[in-house]
């Protein structure tokens, strides 16, 4: 299965991350070619290129692109995973609705949704030319449901409106990018993805158990099949979903 990946150049924003960890193994293990864009150096992956680039900068990444190129001839695969996780130099800040500041607002908008945009732009306008390419974008449970503050409560924590924000804004760039370059053989998908198991509090855990129908968060290495599908040719006649996999949560 998915042996077309076999070679593929596959751009993954934010790779050094959790989630871009078991995405890079994923394709690694097909033969792929992960190329990182990240503004920090992933640790303990081997044998993949990485390039320092903060995506929000598009004169950067048109460079960075450029050499991609050049090096690789092809840009087959766009990944768009990135995410914010910005903590303002003021230590006392606050996600409430009423107190977030327009800093973490922008912020937050400026990486999920300027920079997806960004990347889109850049590397799916090379495959457009070329007539061949596949986007997918990292999206969310909770670009189809709003956050459940009660979820949060007794942990310090309260989700910011921009999570919601950015990953219905991912929506909408899918669906916008999969209509706008399918006569030129660029599919777009999103995964909607729930909440990963990562040593989170015990009492988070409890919580969010009763909220989800298979009574779990997901394994780490569980998206994995879902995002080589959408990215290989064994997805073919897709575009434009928001696929999601979510143990059932948005279903109650
Ligand atoms: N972890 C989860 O439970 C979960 C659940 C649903 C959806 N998601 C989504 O999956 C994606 C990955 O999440 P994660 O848990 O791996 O997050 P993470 O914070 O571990 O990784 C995000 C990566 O993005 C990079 N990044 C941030 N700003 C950047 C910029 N300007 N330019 C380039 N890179 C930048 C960070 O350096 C980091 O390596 C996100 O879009 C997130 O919203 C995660």
């Amino acid at each position: 299965m998915y042996s077309d990946l076999k070679n593929k150049n596959i751009i993954l924003t934010g790779g050094s991350g959790f989630l871009g960890k078991q995405i890079t193994e994923a394709f690694k293990s097909y033969g792929s070619n992960v190329i990182i864009l990240d503004i920090i150096k992933p640790k303990n992956i081997d044998k993949i290129k990485f390039y320092k680039c903060d995506i929000t900068n598009e004169s950067k990444v048109k460079k960075v692109a450029k050499k991609i190129l050049k090096e690789n001839k092809n840009i087959d695969v766009l990944i768009n995973n990135a995410a914010s996780d910005y903590v303002p130099k003021k230590k006392n800040y606050n996600l409430s609705l009423e107190q977030i500041s327009l800093e973490i607002w922008k912020k937050d908008l400026e990486v999920g949704l300027n920079g997806s945009f960004i990347c889109t732009k850049v590397f799916g306008s090379i495959m457009a030319s070329k007539k061949k390419g596949v986007i997918l974008n990292i999206s969310s449970d909770l670009s189809i449901i709003a956050p459940n503050q009660k979820l949060y409560k007794g942990l310090n924590f309260i989700k910011p409106v921009t999570y919601s924000v950015v990953k219905q804004g991912i929506n909408g760039l899918t669906k916008y990018t999969a209509a706008y370059w399918a006569e030129k053989n660029v599919r777009c998908n999103a995964i909607a993805p729930g909440g990963i198991q990562n040593n989170q509090n015990k009492l988070f855990l409890s919580k969010i158990k009763k909220v989800i129908p298979l009574k779990r968060l997901a394994k780490k290495n569980e998206y994995n099949d879902l995002i080589l599908f959408l990215c290989s040719d064994s997805s073919s006649y897709m575009t434009g979903s928001i696929v999601v996999a979510d143990g059932g949560r948005t279903i109650i």
